[in-house]
């Protein structure tokens, strides 16, 4: 692996079982070297939110090694269960390092936003959020934070059409930023979004298969459901 001045993450033969259960991830290798939005597709249990857990550092594999130079962060499909402060700054001042000075508090929250499109929205009661908007101060968390790999386990399940596109956006602007881009890593099984990723692959049998640009890999699923 050549560690890149923007970070890398890479799986060697990762294993991982939950008890009682066989490999949900068997031999797992792949790796990402630069910034840009990846999406992961696979059916159902094929093991995709388990690799969000071992990116994470949450669970241990049982064999292999991860290597990750990045600060991950997760985003979940269903913001009400990760946003908790009655306003967008309150639940802002929640993620922010403790070593960053007082004095740079606001500058730093009000960026974040801004970057998210949510830059009216210092004092609004989350409550009054959209989803979609709410998603988006999730990510805004995740910058706060100092986070440079969002995790992003199906984040746009829950949202309409016009919402889903708001945070795709917002995502991609972030990770193709000409300035310190990030890197994300997107799981979905809303297959037209992966006409917007710079790469996708599939989780199937434990592994992921090679990246491939977002395209081919939705000619590849819908010929596969066409069988
Ligand atoms: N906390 C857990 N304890 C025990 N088994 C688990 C746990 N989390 C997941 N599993 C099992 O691991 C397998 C993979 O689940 P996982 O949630 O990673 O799949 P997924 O690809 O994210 O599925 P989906 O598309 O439905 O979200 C499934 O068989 C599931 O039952
Ligand atoms: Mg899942």
């Amino acid at each position: 692996m050549i560690p890149t001045e923007s970070g890398y993450l890479e799986f060697d033969k990762v294993s991982f079982s939950w008890p009682n259960g066989g490999n949900v991830i068997d031999q797992c290798s792949f790796s990402i070297i630069k910034p840009g939005l990846w999406m992961l597709v696979g059916e159902n249990g094929s093991g995709k939110s388990t690799l969000f857990r071992l990116i994470s550092g949450a669970i241990l594999p049982k064999s292999g090694k991860i290597f990750c130079s990045l600060r991950p962060s997760m985003v979940y499909q269903n913001p009400d269960h990760q946003l908790l402060m009655p306003t967008c700054k309150s639940e802002l001042m929640l993620s922010v390092p403790k070593t960053i000075p007082h004095s740079k508090l606001f500058e730093l929250i009000q960026s974040a936003l801004e970057k998210v499109d949510l830059g009216e929205m210092l004092d609004r009661p989350i409550h009054t959020l959209s989803g979609g908007q709410k998603q988006r101060l999730s990510l805004a968390g995740a910058i706060v934070s100092n986070s440079n790999l969002l995790l992003l386990d199906e984040p746009t399940a829950l949202l309409d059409p016009q919402s889903q596109n708001a945070v795709l956006r917002v995502v991609k602007k972030l990770t193709n930023s000409s300035v310190d881009p990030i890197t994300a890593i997107w799981v979905t099984h809303r297959l037209e979004e992966l006409f917007v990723c710079d790469g996708a692959a599939i989780v199937k049998n434990g592994g992921i298969s090679k990246w491939h640009s977002g395209s081919k890999v939705f000619q590849q699923l819908k010929s596969l459901a066409l069988r």
